[in-house]
């Protein structure tokens, strides 16, 4: 049985488990989170904080069965607290989530064989095929689905089915195939080198899908890089390079008639805990590049030596999308790009969209406690 110890001076609470674990709660967090305090419908927080004094103290604490009841020495509120919560919420340490997923991270010895695949029969009608695949294409940050009707609504169905999409000065989804007088190359039968779209917007998109509707053209081949793969491998080949790359923002744009959308990035992005978490990666608009001239040579050569990684065959996957296949990859981790193709051979088609990654994790979480729930009954 867990055992309830106050502090001297009443403002933190240590709980000691059975097996010798131990947490220690500050008082005001656990006022801060008496379930009292928050609606029991929308489950947001009412609780104004500002009505307690920071130093709030607790009277006494026991427990009772499964719960924690703590009396408060200036209130006269009970407030119990289930040890399931005390124990996924001690002091320090990140709450279970189910989207939280560790990266695998691959280089060019991956092939499409090995990527996390999935029918789109199967995503859209069963939800521990769609929980797999979520997961699956996390993990890889790359993945197929196969088997999509030849509709041009095929991909948006099942993008739907993950999340809102996130449409952009392209549109809700994009055409990708030759166009007369594009505005993007992916408009164009030029080759691509490997990308991540759109880091010229605030927040580039996450996760993106390119449902392939026809691939007859000559050439028109896919390459695909893991970005924190690259980004790994230089950390520890040249750390001066990644870290003028994660450090130094530099400007993105794209502009046509109707935009002109910057936005100052670095190429690699760190997360609080100093985890690569983004890798943007667009030399086709990268604009200008704007720091002192005394920086340049020095961002030039770490520019270049992550460019030249991403050229290099020990990166880069090299396959090819056929019609009825959907390619779904981590945008902001994962880089993309494809071989010229002649539009006199053949036709090439592509619809793609984005759903972020806001959307696509809370997809896995809302699944994970569905499947659990079924499980359980
Ligand atoms: C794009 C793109 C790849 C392709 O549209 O952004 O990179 O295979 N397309 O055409
Ligand atoms: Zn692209």
């Amino acid at each position: 049985m867990v055992t309830a110890h106050i502090g001297a001076d009443h403002r933190t609470l240590t709980l000691v488990w059975p097996d010798g674990q131990t947490a220690a709660y500050p008082a005001i967090f656990l006022r801060d989170n008496c379930p009292s305090g928050f609606h029991p419908q929308t489950l947001e927080r009412e609780f104004d904080l500002t009505s307690v004094p920071l130093d709030i103290q607790i009277a006494s604490a026991g427990v009772e069965g499964r719960e924690l009841v703590i009396r408060w020495a200036t209130e006269d509120l009970v407030s119990r607290f289930s040890q399931d919560w005390l124990e996924a919420h001690k002091p320090g340490q990140r709450f279970t989530d189910p989207a939280s997923v560790r990266p695998k991270l691959w280089r060019s010895d991956l092939t499409k064989q090995d990527l996390p695949r999935a029918s789109a029969r199967d995503l859209l009608a069963n939800d521990e095929a769609l929980f797999d695949f979520l997961v699956g294409a996390k993990t890889t940050g790359l993945a197929i689905v196969d088997g999509m009707a030849n509709d041009a609504d095929a991909g948006m169905s099942i993008a739907r089915r993950i999340g809102f999409l996130r449409e952009t000065n392209f549109g809700v989804t994009f055409e990708v195939m030759s166009k007369p007088d594009p505005n993007n190359l992916a408009y164009t039968s030029h080759a691509l080198p490997l990308h991540t779209d759109l880091p010229n917007q605030e927040l580039a998109p996450g996760y993106q899908f390119l449902h392939c509707l026809a691939n007859d053209a000559e050439g028109g081949g896919s390459t695909f890089a893991d970005g924190f793969a690259i980004a790994a491998d230089l950390a520890q080949s040249d750390l001066d390079a990644f870290d003028l790359l994660a450090n130094t923002p530099v400007p993105f744009r794209f502009q046509d008639g109707d935009y002109d959308i910057r936005k100052h990035h670095t190429v690699i992005q760190l997360d609080n805990g100093g985890t690569v978490s983004e890798v943007r990666f667009n030399a086709h608009i990268a604009s200008v590049f704007d720091m002192p001239a005394e920086q340049m040579d020095a961002y030039y050569r770490a520019y270049r030596t992550i460019m030249a990684m991403t050229r290099d065959p020990a990166y880069v996957m090299t396959t090819r999308l056929d019609a009825g296949e959907m390619v779904i990859f981590d945008n902001r981790r994962a880089l993309h790009g494809r071989a010229a193709f002649d539009p006199s051979t053949g036709f090439r088609h592509l619809r793609g969209c984005y759903v972020d990654r806001g959307e696509f994790d809370s997809r896995i979480r809302v699944l994970s406690r569905r499947l659990k729930t079924a499980l359980a009954a």
